[in-house]
């Protein structure tokens, strides 16, 4: 199958509220309230990219993959079904929750949630953003981007470059409690919709990244992220690779968000995956992006015991709950 793009990501937290204050004064973002106390954030005319909702403990909850229509979204249950992943199909009230007109999920081999869907709900030329010029590239490149820890890269890059069809951009080793870290794309010229970083016994989600179109967007996010006192996880920089100009903070519901500008775009039929090692030289940055050292993220927790293949109606269950 074929994954459009990265649609929506949905987060758990205690500290969604903060919110409220972070997307448009920092970031230029909308903010809009959603049942059951969540939060949806948005940076296009979509119903929202972002959703928070409110929980005890920082956690991934789901991520919302877009495919072009309902057909080929049929299609990429059948797939999936064929490769022996377990798809349920949503129910017209979890669809409504979520906002699309059609959508199945199932978990990867860590437990994370992972949603397939087709029409997105969209309120066409209501984006209006934080500031006068706030404009971020999503359309056919989807959101931006999501980093996920996980305890297995073999495993975990088997799974989304084989059942979920995604292709490799770039793979770096990193070093360090990293080891290698790969960076996929789905069927856009986003470089990477998903990146995979491998940390034992542990998955979650590291980062999302959203892409402006104004580089004075950065510098504005940056003076009032210092205003607000947000910790910063990583300065100014460019990275090699997708060559994004960007910087992130540590967010209040967890994870870090990167907002970056100026990202390469790939030509499906010309690009060809680099391979960075650390090993035999240095793969860090073209400039700056210096880590701030605040440690893991505590959306980003030890991998439970996997259930046995016979308990899928358990895995379901507990996936659900991000629902
Ligand atoms: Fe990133």
């Amino acid at each position: 199958m074929r994954i459009h793009s990265l649609g929506y990501i949905g987060v758990e937290s205690p500290g969604i509220e903060e919110w409220r204050t972070l997307a448009p004064r920092v970031y230029g973002l909308e903010v809009d309230d959603a049942p059951g106390g969540a939060l949806r954030v948005r940076w296009d005319d979509r119903a929202y990219r972002l959703a928070l909702h409110p929980a005890k403990e920082h956690r991934l909850a789901y991520l919302g993959w877009e495919l072009p229509d309902a057909r080929a979204l049929q299609a990429a249950a059948a797939e999936l079904t064929a490769a022996d992943v377990e798809v349920v199909e949503a129910k017209p009230e979890e669809c409504k929750e979520r906002a699309v007109r059609y959508l199945y999920y199932f978990a990867d081999p860590f437990g994370n949630r992972h949603e397939i869907f087709s029409g997105q709900l969209t309120f066409e030329g209501k984006f209006r953003g934080g500031r006068s010029q706030s404009s971020f590239v999503t359309g056919n490149q989807g959101l931006g981007h999501a980093v996920l820890v996980v305890p297995d890269i073999e495993k975990a890059v088997d799974f989304y470059t084989g059942p979920m069809g995604l292709k490799t951009s770039d793979i770096t080793h990193v070093g360090g409690p990293f080891g290698e870290m790969w960076f996929l794309r789905a069927a856009n010229p986003r470089h990477h919709s998903l990146g995979l970083i491998q940390m034992d016994g542990m998955r979650g989600l590291q980062h999302v990244m959203v892409e402006t179109r104004n580089l004075d967007d950065i510098g504005i996010a940056h003076d009032r992220a210092h205003e607000i006192g947000l910790p910063m996880a990583s300065s100014l920089g460019r990275h090699i690779g997708d060559r994004m100009l960007s910087f992130y903070v540590r967010t209040p519901t967890g994870f870090d968000f990167e907002i970056g500008w100026d990202s390469v775009q790939v030509d499906e039929h010309t690009w060809s995956a680099q391979y960075y090692d650390s090993h035999e030289g240095w793969v860090g940055e073209v400039w700056g992006h210096e880590y701030s050292h605040l440690g893991i993220n505590p959306t980003i927790h030890p991998v439970r015991p996997a259930p046995p293949a016979a308990d899928a109606a358990a895995l379901r269950a507990d996936t659900k709950a991000g629902s």
